[in-house]
C-alpha cells in the first residue's frame, strides 16, 4: 500500500516513487491512479471510490500471483485509506501474499503546516463520514474529544450528498474555537 501524499509530485516520498516505480501492477480508486504517471508495461486497474474490499481482494490475487502490485491512496494509506482493508482481507485469506505500508504525508499534515503548528500538543483526528458508522458514534466520538479540550483534525467533512455534517460537528465538539479549514491543503492539488 503506497501512500502519494496529499497531492502532485512534491509531496511523494522518495521510498513511495520507488515504490510505484517497481511495480508490476497499480491498483486504487480511479482519482488518485489519475495521479501517478505509469512507465511502461504497468498495468493500472481502477475503480470506484465504493469498492475498497473488491479492490484489495484484486490485489492480493493479482500479488499470490507472483506479481508486485501497489495499492495507491491519497495522504496516508493507514489514515482512512486503503491499508486497513488490505491487511483486512490478507489476514482473513490471503496469507502468503507479504503486505507492505509505505506510509505519505497525510491531509492534515500538509493543512497544519499551511497555518502554523496547531497538531504540536494532544489532538484528535475523526471522520465525518457517517457511511461506515452511524452518525450518534460520531457525535459521541465529538463530545468526548471536545470534552478533553483535543485540537480536533476532521476528516470527509463534506461531500455532495452529506452537507450538514460539518456544522452538526461544531455544535457537537462544544464553544466555537479557533479552526482551520484545508481545502487543496498542499497547493493546487485534488482534495480525496
Ligand atoms: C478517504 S480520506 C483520505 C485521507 C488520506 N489517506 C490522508 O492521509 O490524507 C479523503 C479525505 O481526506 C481529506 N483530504 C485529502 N486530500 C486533501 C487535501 N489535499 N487537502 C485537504 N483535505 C484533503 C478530505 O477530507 C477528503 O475528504
Amino acid at each position: 500500500m503506497v501512500g502519494l501524499g496529499p497531492a502532485g509530485p512534491r509531496w511523494l516520498t522518495p521510498e513511495a516513487r520507488a515504490e510505484l516505480a517497481e511495480a508490476d501492477h497499480l491498483v486504487g480508486y480511479e482519482t488518485y491512479l489519475a495521479r501517478v504517471t505509469p512507465r511502461p508495461g504497468q498495468q493500472l486497474h481502477s475503480s470506484d471510490n465504493r469498492v475498497e474490499a473488491q479492490r484489495a481482494r484484486l490485489a492480493l490475487d493479482l500479488a499470490a500471483g507472483g506479481a508486485r502490485v501497489a495499492v495507491v491512496s491519497s495522504g496516508d494509506p493507514g489514515i482512512f485509506a486503503m491499508a486497513a482493508a488490505v491487511l483486512e482481507v490478507a489476514e482473513a485469506d490471503r496469507d502468503g501474499v507479504e503486505v507492505r505500508v509505505v506510509p505519505g504525508l497525510s491531509a492534515m499534515q500538509a493543512a497544519a503546516a499551511r497555518v502554523g503548528a496547531p497538531l504540536g500538543h494532544d489532538f484528535c483526528v475523526l471522520s465525518l463520514s457517517d457511511q461506515l458508522k452511524p452518525w450518534e458514534v460520531i457525535e459521541r466520538r465529538l463530545e468526548a474529544a471536545g470534552a478533553a479540550d483535543l485540537v480536533l483534525a476532521l476528516y470527509n467533512p463534506a461531500s455532495r450528498t452529506r452537507k450538514e455534517q460539518l456544522e452538526r460537528a461544531r455544535g457537537a465538539a462544544g464553544p466555537p474555537r479557533p479552526r482551520h479549514a484545508g481545502r487543496r491543503g498542499s497547493g493546487g492539488g485534488r482534495r480525496g
